[in-house]
C-alpha cells in the first residue's frame, strides 16, 4: 500500500503535504489506460470541479487544487462512472450518460445488471424500476407491469411497477430513458413521468438511449476503458422461468465478458450479495479475483458495528474489494475535521481494498448534510457547504485510502485525480 498511514487524531490540514502524494495502487490489479486506447481525448470537465474549489475554505487544499485549473485533465480509473457518471444531468443506465460521464474523464463505467423475460441482461439500476427511470407506464407496454399504473385516489399515492422481467428485450429497446423519479399526486400515466428533484435537470432527458449489457459491453470497449458491472439481486423467485437459476444469472455475466473477448483484467463485477462474489470466486477465479463486493450492512447507529465485524467474514471468504457507502469510511474528529471511521481503519488492517459511492448523488452537499439522507448524518455537523465535497475526498484518499469512487457527475473526482495525479 502506498497511502499514508491511518492516525485517527490527525487533523485535516496536518494530512495534506503538498507535492508528496501517495500514488494509488491500481497497477497491480490493472494496467493504466493508455491515452491512445482512449478515443476521447479532450476531457472536458466543465465549471463544476472550479465552482467547487472556490467554495472551500482557505488552506492547502485549496491552494492544490486552485493550481491545477488549467491543467490538461486526463481519464482516470480513479473516476468511476455511477450509472454512467453523469446521473446529475442525464438520465441513468443509458447511452448518453456513459457518453457525458466519459467525456468528463471517467476511466471505469458502471452497468447495473437486471434480466428481461426472455433472459437477457440489460443495464437498469434496479429489476424493478422501469416505471420512475423509463416512459414505460405512458406506453402500451404499460399494460404489462407487474402493477400497470393507478391514478392518486382520496390521497393514497399513485402506483406502478414495472421490472425489466415483464417485458422482452426487443421492447425494453424501445423505452426511452428519464430521470429518475414519478409524481405520486399524478391523475394520468403521463403526469406520472414528472418528479425530478429541483438540483437535477430534464434538459438531456428527452429519450435516453437505454442499453442491453451486451451493447454496453461493446462501447464501453469502444471508449477504451474497464466495465464494473453491478449483478441486481432478482426481484422475482427464483429459479425464474422454469430453470433460470441465480446460478446461471451470475454465470451468464462472466460469460458475455469472455464471449466479446474482454479479458477479465478489464473488468470489476460488484454485488451486494456476498453469494455472487463467492460464485464467482469459486467457479471463475480470474473474474472473481477484481469482483468487488458492495455492503449496505451498516446503514444505522445500530448496526453499523455489525458492519465493521462483518469486514473480517468477508476477508476469509476471499473478497478482495469492498465498497460501502462513503459515509461508513469518514467520521467527524476534532474542530469538525473528517477523519477516517472504525470501519475504514479496520479494513485497512485486514488488508482489504476499498471503493466507495457515491459522489454527486444526492444534491447540495451542505442540504443533504442537514437533512434526513442518513449518510451524511454522522458528518452533518461538519459539513456546511458544497467546497466540503472536496475535504470528503481528500480524507477518502489520502487517509481511508480508497482506490476509486463512483460519481454522478464524473468531473467532480477526475479534476481531483489529476490534480493529485492518480492514475
Ligand atoms: C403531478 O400530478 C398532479 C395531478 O395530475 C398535477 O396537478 C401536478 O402538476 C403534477 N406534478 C408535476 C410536477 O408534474
Ligand atoms: C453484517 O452485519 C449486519 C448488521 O450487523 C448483519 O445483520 C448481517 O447479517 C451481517 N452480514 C454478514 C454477511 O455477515
Amino acid at each position: 500500500m502506498h497511502v499514508k498511514s491511518v492516525s485517527l487524531a490527525a487533523g485535516f490540514f496536518a494530512a495534506v503535504e503538498v507535492g508528496a502524494m501517495p500514488k494509488l495502487d491500481w497497477t497491480s490489479y490493472s494496467r493504466g489506460i493508455k491515452p491512445a486506447q482512449h478515443p476521447i481525448s479532450n476531457v472536458e470537465l466543465g465549471p463544476r470541479p472550479y465552482y467547487l474549489t472556490n467554495d472551500m475554505d482557505d488552506g492547502p487544499l485549496k491552494q492544490r487544487l486552485s493550481s491545477c485549473s488549467e491543467m490538461e485533465m486526463r481519464p482516470t480509473k480513479f473516476s468511476i462512472g455511477h450509472r454512467g457518471g453523469a446521473c446529475l444531468q442525464f438520465p441513468e443506465e443509458t447511452v448518453e450518460s456513459i457518453m457525458a460521464g466519459t467525456r468528463m474523464g471517467a476511466g471505469i463505467q458502471e452497468c447495473d445488471v437486471a434480466f428481461t423475460r426472455d433472459r437477457e441482461l440489460v443495464c437498469r439500476h434496479d429489476q424493478c424500476d422501469l416505471h420512475t427511470t423509463t416512459n414505460i407506464v405512458a406506453t402500451d407496454l404499460g399494460a404489462k407491469c407487474s402493477t400497470p399504473f393507478t391514478p392518486a385516489s382520496n390521497g393514497a399515492a399513485a402506483t406502478a411497477k414495472c421490472c425489466t422481467s415483464d417485458i422482452t428485450f426487443a421492447e425494453f429497446k424501445t423505452l426511452c430513458g428519464k430521470m429518475d423519479g414519478s409524481n405520486s399526486s399524478a391523475m394520468t400515466p403521463e403526469d406520472y413521468l414528472h418528479g425530478t428533484p429541483a438540483w437535477r435537470t430534464d434538459l438531456y432527458a428527452t429519450c435516453g438511449t437505454v442499453l442491453g449489457h451486451k451493447e454496453y459491453i461493446s462501447l464501453v470497449d469502444s471508449l477504451g476503458l474497464d466495465f464494473t458491472p453491478e449483478l441486481k439481486a432478482p426481484a422475482v423467485p427464483m429459479p425464474f422461468d422454469g430453470d433460470y437459476t441465480v446460478q446461471k444469472y451470475q454465470q451468464q455475466l462472466a460469460d458475455e465478458y469472455r464471449e466479446a473477448g474482454i479479458a477479465f483484467s478489464r473488468v470489476w463485477p460488484q454485488s451486494f450479495q456476498l453469494d455472487a462474489v463467492a460464485y464467482w470466486i469459486a467457479n471463475e477465479p480470474e473474474f472473481g479475483a477484481q469482483a468487488v463486493l458492495l455492503d449496505e450492512s451498516g446503514d444505522s447507529a445500530e448496526t453499523f458495528p455489525g458492519a465493521v465485524a462483518n469486514l473480517t467474514t468477508y476477508k476469509e471468504a476471499g473478497v478482495q474489494i469492498v465498497a460501502p457507502p462513503l459515509p461508513y469510511l469518514v467520521a467527524l474528529g476534532e474542530g469538525n475535521n473528517y477523519v477516517p471511521s472504525a470501519y475504514a481503519v479496520e479494513a485497512k488492517r485486514l488488508g482489504l481494498k476499498l471503493l466507495t459511492w457515491s459522489l454527486e448523488r444526492s444534491g447540495p452537499l451542505a442540504n443533504v448534510a442537514a437533512g434526513e439522507d442518513y449518510y451524511y448524518v454522522s458528518i452533518a455537523n461538519g459539513t456546511v457547504k458544497d467546497g466540503d465535497m472536496y475535504r470528503l475526498v481528500d480524507v477518502l484518499v489520502q487517509e481511508v485510502g480508497v482506490i476509486g469512487i463512483f460519481s454522478d457527475w464524473s468531473s467532480t473526482v477526475t479534476y481531483y485525480a489529476n490534480c493529485f495525479d492518480l492514475f
